[in-house]
């Protein structure tokens, strides 16, 4: 793996919260995401199964995870099966995990190779009572045909053992990877230290009539050298009237003196993500209007974040957030007080201009997993993100941090990315 070894505590806890979830007598199993494949037989990368990472640490594919604590026999109480390698596939693709290694990443004393998995689990379905099965139930999933590895997982159990009790793994671990421990916390600092140092190769890259592209080279280039796997995702340039496309990433478009560039990126580390945005001038000095919309941008950020603390329910923070744009809004001139004042509440006239929501869970999804129906807790990290969207004037702006959730309120992991236009000016033109 690129990134440094990762201390096995971390899974064995995860796995201990998670076993404390289970009903009694019952057997989870979590497999790994399938290898994408383009056309051919050229592969586009790997991105494990997020849950079976949080609870092995195993960063491999064809590997299936078996839990079942109240098992007789204790070497039953958990067992990693991961693939066998053999020549061939030494000679294509080089060394897999040894079964001495998996035990070394997770923390699990018995591994096994992943064709006993059906005849070890055989022996234990006979004692256990009902199964627990990982599925995607991500509020933003997208897989649209694509069967997944634990989609299979599912019909094969089901037809094998359509007697027993099956329950939902990601009930659990919905409810668990919202709350960061203290090594997560630690490697997302990482990927946001890094995405700090790309910004600032960035800020120092751009000037008029560089392409898009040429500084998503800078932010490939910086994760790449710092032992980043990948971008948290397709990192979003947007110069000019194109930041006012909420998910423009074709980064094709030349940056045109006096625009202004919003740069939406992530780096995944460790597959732990960081997930920020930054505005700035293409030639180093926002224009007038650009600073009035950077900062009421930026004072909905300041102020919105505050809201970010245990007991506070997202949907009440979303509904502070609008009202703070709505205010910078009418500041703008883009709103009429008036009409604001009489507005129908269920179409509120903000939308026009800002028009998504500016908090999410991140970790190991850059959109994690979490109840948006649960106060926020000690130990959660969400994004803040405040933005407004002038296309008639050729200005998108998003400010986004990532912030810790403490006992005391939140600290901003993101703290010293620049954000002051004094800094941004100064760093473009020094
Ligand atoms: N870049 C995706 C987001 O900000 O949520
Ligand atoms: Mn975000
Ligand atoms: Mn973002």
């Amino acid at each position: 793996m690129r990134y440094e070894s990762i201390p096995n505590n971390i899974f064995q806890n995860n796995r201990k919260n998670f076993i404390s979830k289970m009903e009694p007598n019952t057997i989870a199993i979590i497999t790994s995401n399938d290898v994408k494949h383009n056309n051919a037989d050229d592969v586009m990368g790997f991105a494990q199964n997020n849950d079976l990472f949080y609870l092995s640490g195993i960063d491999q594919e064809d590997t299936i995870l078996v839990l079942y604590p109240d098992a007789y026999k204790e070497e039953n109480r958990a067992i990693l099966f991961v693939k066998e390698t053999n020549e061939q596939i030494k000679i294509w693709d080089g060394e897999k995990l040894t079964k001495e290694q998996a035990t070394e990443v997770s923390g699990i004393q018995r591994v096994a190779w992943i064709q006993d998995f059906e005849m070890a689990l055989q022996y234990m379905a006979f004692e256990a009572d009902g199964f627990y099965l990982g599925h995607n139930e991500h509020l933003k999933r997208v897989t649209k045909d694509q069967e997944t590895q634990q989609d299979r997982m599912i019909q094969w159990c089901k037809e094998k053992y359509p007697l027993h009790d099956y329950y939902r793994a990601a009930k659990i671990t919905r409810d668990l990877r919202p709350i960061k421990s203290e090594e997560e916390i630690l490697l997302m600092q990482k990927a946001v230290n890094i995405s700090i140092e790309s910004f600032k190769r960035v800020l120092k890259t751009c000037k008029p009539d560089i392409k898009e592209y040429e500084l998503e080279a800078e932010l490939t280039y910086n994760l790449i050298k710092s032992g980043a796997t990948r971008h948290a995702f397709k990192p979003i340039v947007a110069s000019g009237i194109n930041a006012c496309a909420l998910h423009y990433n074709t980064n094709d478009a030349i940056c045109k003196d006096d625009d202004m560039i919003l740069l939406d990126f992530g780096v995944c580390y460790a597959n732990y993500n960081s997930d920020t945005t930054r505005c700035f001038p293409v030639n180093g000095k926002f224009t007038k209007r650009q600073k009035e919309v950077y900062l009421s941008v930026l004072y909905c950020l300041k102020e919105g974040s505050k809201l970010l603390k245990p007991g506070v329910l997202p949907v009440d923070y979303e509904k502070s957030m609008a009202t703070l744009v709505e205010n910078e809004l009418i500041k703008l001139g883009l709103l009429n007080a008036r009409e604001v004042a009489d507005q129908d509440p269920k179409k509120p006239l903000y939308k026009k201009y800002f028009m998504h929501g500016t908090a999410h869970h991140i970790g190991l999804d850059v959109h994690d997993v979490g109840l948006y129906s649960r106060a926020l807790e000690a130990g959660m990290v969400l994004t803040c993100e405040p933005g407004i969207y002038i296309p008639e004037e050729g200005i998108g702006c998003r400010l986004e941090n990532d912030y810790l959730i403490t006992t005391q309120g939140n600290i901003n992991l993101t703290e010293a990315m620049p954000i002051e236009i004094k800094e941004i000016e100064a760093l473009m033109n020094n």
